[in-house]
């Protein structure tokens, strides 16, 4: 089964080609995670970078499958209200979505959609609102994750960069852990200082460093873990 097709321009290359190295770094990055939080759990895992485009969408979704394909029920919703992109990957709607249930306007089971993957569940952006950061921060998100905490095993979230909002940091007080994506090689060192920093000062649990190469045509894995 493939949710990849020639107008899809990401990549989902977990479910494509489970096999091959990339696929496998994304299993890497998994086992990590997992040792990385060995004493608490972590079910909620935020996804962020200091700045646009370092692949924070891609790694999710690939991240997602790769837990999924370990038979864990997982969800990923799209809090990137900013710019969402998941229900692209996963070819699925946006008509409903996390705003709409933020808004009092739907219900849970109206805005979790199964994807064409086993075990996979997505909740897609719905429409983009004048108020992300008020969404983000109401009292009803936190609700919702404890909802829905109780009928998934491992819940990622994507999320918009640091750089120009605070949606992430919002976020991150509410997740157990982050996971902080680089694009290697293309961004400065005291950006990526000052977003830690930042995420640091809200009490975020960052479980690790994500070094995205998004050039890398070799057979080396273009993922690495810290
Ligand atoms: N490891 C990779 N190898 C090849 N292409 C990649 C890789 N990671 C990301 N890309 C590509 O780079 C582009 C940006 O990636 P992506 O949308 O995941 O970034 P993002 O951080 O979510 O961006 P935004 O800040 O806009 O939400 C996409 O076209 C994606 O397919
Ligand atoms: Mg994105």
């Amino acid at each position: 089964m493939s949710v990849q097709s020639s107008k899809n321009k990401y990549t989902l290359i977990t479910n494509l080609n489970p096999k091959s190295h990339k696929s496998e770094a994304y299993k890497t990055l998994r086992t990590n995670i997992t040792f990385s939080s060995i004493d608490r759990e972590t079910k909620k895992i935020l996804i962020t970078s200091s700045q646009p485009s370092e692949g924070k969408t891609t790694t999710i979704a690939n991240l997602a499958v790769a837990y999924a394909q370990e038979n864990k029920k997982v969800l990923v919703i799209d809090a990137d209200l900013r710019k969402p992109t998941l229900h692209h990957i996963f070819m699925k709607s946006n008509r409903v979505g996390l705003t709409n249930i933020l808004a009092n306007q739907n219900s849970l089971e109206e805005i979790i959609v199964s994807t064409d993957i086993p075990n996979l569940s997505l909740i897609s952006s719905g429409p983009i609102p004048p108020n992300p950061s008020e969404l983000l921060a109401s009292r009803k998100m936190i609700e919702l994750l404890k909802q829905l905490e109780q009928d998934f095993d491992l819940i990622l979230i994507d999320s918009p960069p640091t750089i120009s909002v605070t949606d992430s940091q919002i976020l991150s007080t509410m997740c157990d852990g982050v996971l902080f994506v680089i694009h290697s090689g293309k961004v400065k060192r005291q950006v990526v200082v000052k977003a830690l920093q930042n995420l640091e000062h809200v009490k975020a649990k960052v479980l690790g460093v994500v070094l995205n190469n998004k050039n890398s045509q070799s057979q080396d894995q273009s993922y690495t873990y810290y």
